[in-house]
């Protein structure tokens, strides 16, 4: 973990236009910037950045955020990896808690087997392409085939030489352990002998997002029987199979430019269509996507184009787990190349042009898809179809997500079709999955409660919606507007005795916070603003900006306004006397203030109503009515002070 002093030093050199600028073009207006929205399309820019309150937001397509959320964002960065970003463009040095033994371990070794793999692939490289034997044996291959120089380079392809252990000789040379060698899996050990385990191949290295080597897939040149045609490198601390996707670094961006992940089965596939200018491919290695590489894809856009050759007998158990895409609302589709091709071939066929046409025009749902070969499979026997029926309605249920539920009645539509069933059967079908998977949601749930508040960061993208809906709760915007005051104005003086937060906190008793605020993240806040107080950490906005609960952070974030930019116009109109929210501090602090208890008093006026309407006891009903005429009272002179009228 990243100490606390490190990210204090991060964050009192952070410059949030600096950051944002280096990946949008900032124009200033006002004391704001603005830009062209880097999340969303738009011809006009409505994305704002403001200086001083460090914080982002798109007028257009509504997402917020500080300079660490920026960089999550932007660059789909992990909480840390934003934090190890800006160290390394502001100069600080990265300062780490102690960490348990085993994790040190491992980090080392993973550390050490990067470090193996750079040296491994620069073996290779320079094989392939500087001595004859590479030249001789597999660049001519490799050109034979069609792939060019460039191409060749940028994917770092290498060769293994066919010696026994030339490789290994170089590699122990350069005084890297046999050990760490042979867990990188660029060495094998016989009978005590070190030896090259790719020689003779042609070399994949196969990098992370970030562009490090995990490892290598290694090709035979010469196909034969005895030796397989591949060789991968075993699992170990970074190399871990299911959790990634070969190309990924090469694609990432073009993905995000087009929206869309291709995925083929094989390494030449990727790197033919790379080639070919087709770059937001990745390959899976031929086996069924897990759930790692689906969220890996997820990160990067929600349409993911499976391509296969179409008669290839791998291709249902390709196709297996991708329940988990819909449940992800991830949209997957199937391209099926024909003529016994591959991705790789059939481009080198027909051109870049004809086979992105080709993909374009001949995209099939994969779900409607897995449904027609199981129908086919099951032939007329109605016993294997009523179980075909269960299951494509299973899977239709796993549609879970409010924004799909039109996909969802799409598909019930079009499986009865393909089913020739009634659709409103498939539809209750549907629904009793749907209510199965909510009980059992429910169940986990009783299960879960206390973890949740461990697992809420993680969730802070979902609470933001949910606070875009607070929005349009009126006593939310009361609630927000009073934590807004304490963030802003906490530390002024209120008068000659206390400060504003002093006075907040002497105004609402903190026992009673629950009873006065609903949204119980806005009580997290403020019983961390005070226990920040006590410690003596200093309670600013900023502070909360960059919390590491992410969910904190971003309801901070939603609750803070950008100035509202005041026209030159009315500047002159006022004489330059126009006052803003900062003069105005000690008003908004106690009409926020009062709005929260008027809140409460209105809401104990109705509770007592439902008391008294209750009791059949008459001297019961002489202190409701008393109670009922105190708080109405204690109503009359709030309302009055806050200058509103009660039309109830
Ligand atoms: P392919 O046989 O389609 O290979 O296997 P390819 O990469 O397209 O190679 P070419 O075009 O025939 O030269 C698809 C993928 O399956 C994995 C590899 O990841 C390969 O890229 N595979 C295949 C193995 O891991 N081991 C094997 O023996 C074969
Ligand atoms: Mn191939």
């Amino acid at each position: 973990m990243i100490t606390q002093n490190t990210i204090q030093q991060i964050l009192s050199r952070i410059d949030i236009v600096e950051i944002v600028g280096s990946f949008v073009k900032l124009k200033k207006r006002g004391t704001n910037y603005i830009g062209l929205c880097p999340f969303h399309n738009e011809k006009s820019p409505s994305f704002t950045v403001s200086a001083s309150k460090e914080i982002y937001k798109c007028f257009g397509c509504g997402r917020s955020g500080n300079s660490i959320g920026f960089l999550m964002e932007a660059e789909k960065y992990s909480y840390a990896e934003a934090l190890r970003w800006l160290a390394a463009k502001y100069n600080v040095e990265i300062e780490e808690t102690e960490t348990s033994p085993e994790y040190k371990q491992q980090q080392q070794v993973a550390e050490s087997l990067y470090i193996i793999n750079n040296f491994a692939q620069k073996f290779f490289s320079n094989a392939l392409l500087n001595t004859d034997e590479g030249q001789d044996i597999a660049l001519s291959y490799l050109k034979e085939r069609g792939f060019r120089e460039e191409t060749i380079k940028k994917f770092q392809l290498g060769f293994n030489p066919e010696a026994r252990d030339s490789f290994t000789k170089a590699a122990l040379a350069a005084q890297y352990s046999q050990e760490y060698l042979q867990k990188s899996g660029s060495v094998n050990v016989r009978e005590g002998n070190a030896y090259d385990n790719y020689r003779g191949r042609i070399i994949f290295p196969i990098h992370n997002q970030s562009g490090k080597v995990l490892g290598f897939g290694a090709r035979i040149i010469k196909s034969n029987d005895k030796a397989p045609k591949y060789i991968n490198t075993p699992e170990n601390e970074i190399y871990v199979k299911s959790k990634l996707l070969y190309g990924s670094y090469f694609a990432r961006q073009a993905i995000d430019k087009a929206d869309e992940c291709l995925l083929v089965e094989g390494y030449t596939d990727v790197v033919s269509l790379h080639q070919a200018g087709i770059e937001n491919v990745v390959a899976s290695g031929g086996t069924s996507l897990t759930p790692d590489q689906l969220r890996l894809i997820k990160k990067y856009t929600n349409n993911l184009t499976i391509i296969y050759d179409g008669d290839n007998a791998g291709i249902k158990a390709a196709l297996r787990g991708l329940d988990l895409a819909l449940e992800e609302s991830l949209n997957v589709k199937l391209v099926l190349i024909p003529d016994k091709e591959d991705p790789d071939s059939y481009v080198n066929k027909v051109g870049a042009t004809a086979f992105a046409d080709f993909i374009a025009n001949n995209k099939r749902d994969v779900i409607l898809f897995q449904l027609d070969i199981a129908l086919k499979d099951a032939g007329s026997d109605s016993n294997k179809k009523s179980i075909i029926v269960n299951q494509i309605a299973e899977t239709i249920a796993k549609i879970n997500k409010a924004e799909d539920f039109t996909k969802q009645q799409d598909y019930i539509k079009k499986c009865s079709e393909i089913l020739k069933i009634e659709e409103s059967g498939l539809h209750v079908l549907v629904n009793k999955f749907i209510r199965e998977k909510i009980t059992k949601a429910e169940n986990q749930q009783i299960r879960d409660d206390h973890f949740a508040a461990e697992n809420a960061a993680a969730n802070a993208t979902d609470t933001i919606d949910s606070e875009v809906l607070g929005l349009f709760n009126k006593d939310e915007m009361h609630e927000r507007a009073m934590v807004r005051s304490l963030l802003e104005f906490g530390t002024k003086n209120w008068d000659d005795e206390q400060k504003v937060a002093t006075y907040i906190f002497k105004e609402i008793e903190l026992n009673q916070l629950d009873e006065l605020i609903d949204n119980k993240e806005l009580v997290k806040i403020l019983h961390t603003y005070k226990a920040w107080c006590n410690e003596g950490i200093e309670p600013t906005a900023k502070n909360f900006l960059y919390h590491d609960n992410l969910q904190m952070s971003s309801l901070v974030v939603s609750i803070m306004d950008f100035n509202y930019e005041i026209s030159p116009k009315w500047k002159e109109h006022f004489e330059g006397h126009l006052p803003t929210r900062e003069d105005l501090f000690k008003e908004e602090v106690f009409s926020t203030l009062n709005y929260l208890k008027l809140k409460k008093i209105k809401r104990l006026i109705d509770e007592n109503q439902r008391d008294l309407e209750k009791s059949t006891v008459s001297e019961e009903q002489m202190i409701f009515i008393q109670t009922h005429q105190h708080l109405k009272q204690m109503e009359i002179e709030l309302t009055k002070i806050l200058g509103t009228v009660i039309f109830k």
